[in-house]
């Protein structure tokens, strides 16, 4: 195929330089944003006069055909062109003749493939933040079927006091939000036209770069050429969130996978989540939750593979910028997947209610509440911690249990006690008694489920 600066050069070049420089095994999947910057240029093109309008119309046409041939997935991707811009530009010469060699007037591949993947992110971004919602609305479902569960809490893994389990899948909603919050800033930040700065200092045609970015919805058109064709920020940007998104689908799926073990034993992942073992008959494995904690170390790397792609790069264009696709491409498609399966794996997910009451018997989990109790008849906060720890370690050593102290024995611990304090010796209680703003107080988390209901199905 005839390649798009073949005129000035001497001799041909070596078959295996093609085979590693070609990009059009994976830049493929930019056709459609190469063909819609292309109708937005080639109509500008036209109204500026650069063009003949029926030569901007000719093109229009051809780049419509193609379009429709890659919108019904008949358009056929040829190895030997050497990137998509290459073969949509031929493609389009085999359909309209000669027209087709206007069409790259005013403007290089270098601000063309700058606005094909800006188009693909800002639409992957969008793809994901509404995919994002979905997960949110499955964990909420899961969450409000399950409203009225106490379970243990633990830090350092060690149990450390009881809260709803809604209240836990609230703090998944609120990790996705945010995440829903940085996918949109970058999509705002990426939302600048580069097409027009052509190879990094504009172009002497009488170009509008306005109206190329009207046609094709952006919002601003970027303000320097050489910034233009050199950055990659936003790539950078998607890769980062997309990252902290994935630190955020492992956490949950480490949760859960501790939850299905036989020692927790708090939830049941649905047959349709898990494998077997090839040796062990009994073995009911959370694999794909394995795999998402597993491929999130692939989006480190992608966004890894970015910045040490960049970060020695002089301005503008080089190509090892080419480079920036497999990464984004693959921490995109496995974000996607990823979604896909934490939303279905929430939908199947089962709790086993029995086993998670048994787990919030003990009374040490009430420590907490026996100590704010002694604070608000007075004791200093460093004294109660002292007398409940006290207390708890006695009952320990002894093999006794609080609620079996006389009232003397109480009082022996500290004058203040009085047998209401066994009334806290509850889980019921111990959130009930919650009050701070956020806490996991029932009556508070059935607000904020009815809150997320509103605002996730708005
Ligand atoms: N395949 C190239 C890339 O992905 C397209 C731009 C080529 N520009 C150039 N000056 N060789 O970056």
């Amino acid at each position: 195929m005839k390649k798009l600066w073949g005129s000035r050069f001497e001799g041909k070049t070596d078959q295996l330089a093609d085979r590693f420089s070609f990009s059009i095994a994976y830049d493929h999947r930019l056709a459609k944003y190469d063909i819609m910057g292309s109708l937005a240029h080639a109509r500008m093109l036209g109204k500026c006069k650069i063009i003949s309008q029926a030569d901007a119309k000719k093109i229009v046409a051809g780049l419509k055909k193609i379009g429709k041939q890659i919108d019904h997935g008949t358009f056929k991707f040829d190895p030997q062109a050497e990137d998509i811009h290459t073969y949509i530009q031929s493609e389009l010469r085999k359909i309209i003749g000669s027209a087709a060699d206007k069409l790259h007037t005013a403007r290089s591949r270098n601000d063309l493939i700058v606005l094909d993947m800006k188009l693909f992110c800002m639409v992957e971004l969008i793809t994901i933040v509404n995919a994002v919602a979905l997960l949110q609305k499955a964990i909420l479902e899961f969450a409000q079927k399950n409203k009225d569960i106490i379970m243990p809490a633990y830090t350092h893994l060690q149990q450390a006091q009881v809260v709803l389990l809604a209240h836990h899948m609230l703090a998944y909603i609120e990790m996705l939000e945010r995440d829903k919050g940085r996918l949109m800033d970058a999509f705002e930040r990426a939302d600048a036209m580069p097409l027009g700065s052509c190879a990094l200092s504009g172009t002497s045609l009488p170009t509008d770069r306005d109206f190329v970015a009207k046609e094709l919805g952006f919002n601003a058109v970027t303000r320097n050429s050489i910034d233009s064709v050199s950055d990659r920020d936003f790539i950078v940007e998607s890769l980062s969130h997309l990252a902290i998104l994935g630190m955020h689908f492992s956490r949950i799926a480490e949760d859960l996978i501790l939850w299905a073990t036989r020692e927790f034993n708090f939830i049941n992942i649905d047959w349709s989540m898990c494998t077997g073992s090839s040796i062990m008959p009994h073995k009911k494995n959370p694999d794909i939750l394995e795999l998402i904690r597993g491929e999130t170390a692939g989006l480190y790397s992608n966004l890894n593979e970015l910045l040490v792609l960049l970060k020695g790069l002089p301005l503008t264009y080089n190509r090892d910028l080419q480079l920036d696709k497999p990464a984004l491409f693959q921490s995109v498609d496995k974000v996607k997947e990823m979604l896909a399966l934490l939303a279905k794996l929430f939908s199947g997910l089962q709790v086993n209610k029995s086993t998670v009451k048994r787990r919030i018997s003990d009374e040490a989990l009430f420590s907490v509440d026996i100590m704010e109790y002694l604070i608000q008849k007075g004791v200093a906060y460093r004294e109660a911690h002292d007398i409940v720890g006290n207390m708890i370690r006695q009952c320990t050593d002894k093999g006794k249990k609080i609620a079996d102290l006389t009232e003397g024995q109480l009082k022996n611990f500290c004058p203040k006690f009085s047998p209401d304090v066994k009334k806290l010796l509850n889980p019921e209680m111990s959130v009930k008694i919650k009050k701070s703003l956020g806490s996991t107080n029932p009556a508070s988390v059935e607000k904020q489920i009815a809150k997320w209901k509103k605002f996730l199905h708005a």
